[in-house]
């Protein structure tokens, strides 16, 4: 449940003091009643009718991906990232913006706008996305050269990539685009086989630290524009 002149105000449409007064002039009804109370709490799967138009929520979930789950919006084998999400937040349209590997952990984005998963995924846009990565042998600086001109893969050669060295085998890599397997094939091109791979942010968003391995929760209006933003978290 969130409160209802927040959940209009991150629909994108009007700002925090135009939601006020429309709720406060008696503009707004929820199922049929006007509602002039901006607190009043709700779920978002009411019959919401602004200045006569009715709302269609629309959701984006932040989820901390465990092991073991698929990214696909639907596994006739495995559970699926959408399987974790609580009642309260499902909705029918809701999918997931971008994948991760089944062994991949970290941050994903779930939503029900197709054109914010647009602007966060399409090479274009130029979004970073940015993964801790584990190998089986020491990282080498030669690695972090190939990341900076830009790897040949199968599938041709990739933009120039980030990669940062953080131990004997650990490093942050960040790419600003999402090939399939792209980290791995990346490091199986330097004679390395990843071990553990955890993505850390995506835009300016970096994974909630409070979130356990499964959890979500809907991002404000604040938390989705850092998601479409060029730079990395501060
Ligand atoms: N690169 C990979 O190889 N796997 C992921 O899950 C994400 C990026």
């Amino acid at each position: 449940m969130e409160r209802l002149d927040k959940l209009l105000a991150s629909q994108g449409m009007l700002s925090r003091r135009e939601v006020k007064e429309l709720i406060t002039k008696g503009r707004v009804t929820i199922d049929g009643t006007v509602e002039k109370h901006p607190e009043r709490k709700v779920t978002g799967e009411e019959q919401i009718v602004v200045a006569g138009e009715l709302l269609r929520v629309q959701r984006t979930l932040t989820l901390h991906k465990p092991q073991g789950v698929v990214s696909a919006a639907r596994d006739a084998r495995d559970k699926t990232v959408l399987e974790l999400v609580p009642p309260e937040y499902r909705r029918k349209e809701l999918f997931p913006a971008g994948r991760l590997d089944k062994d991949t952990t970290g941050l994903m984005i779930l939503t029900d706008d197709g054109a914010l998963a647009h602007e966060i995924l399409a090479p274009k846009k130029h979004v970073p996305k940015r993964y801790r990565v584990t190998i089986d042998i020491p990282m080498t600086e030669e690695m972090v050269r190939r990341f900076a001109e830009g790897i040949e893969l199968k599938d041709g050669r990739c933009r120039p990539a980030e990669l940062t060295i953080e131990s004997e085998d650990t490093g942050v890599v960040t790419l600003r685009e999402g090939r399939y397997h792209q980290i791995k094939r990346m490091f199986g091109c330097c004679g390395a086989v990843v071990t553990g791979l955890h993505r850390l942010s995506m835009g300016a968003l970096r994974l909630d630290d409070a979130l356990l391995p499964g959890e979500c929760r809907p991002l404000s209006e604040e938390e989705i524009s850092l998601l479409r933003q060029q730079h990395l978290p501060e």
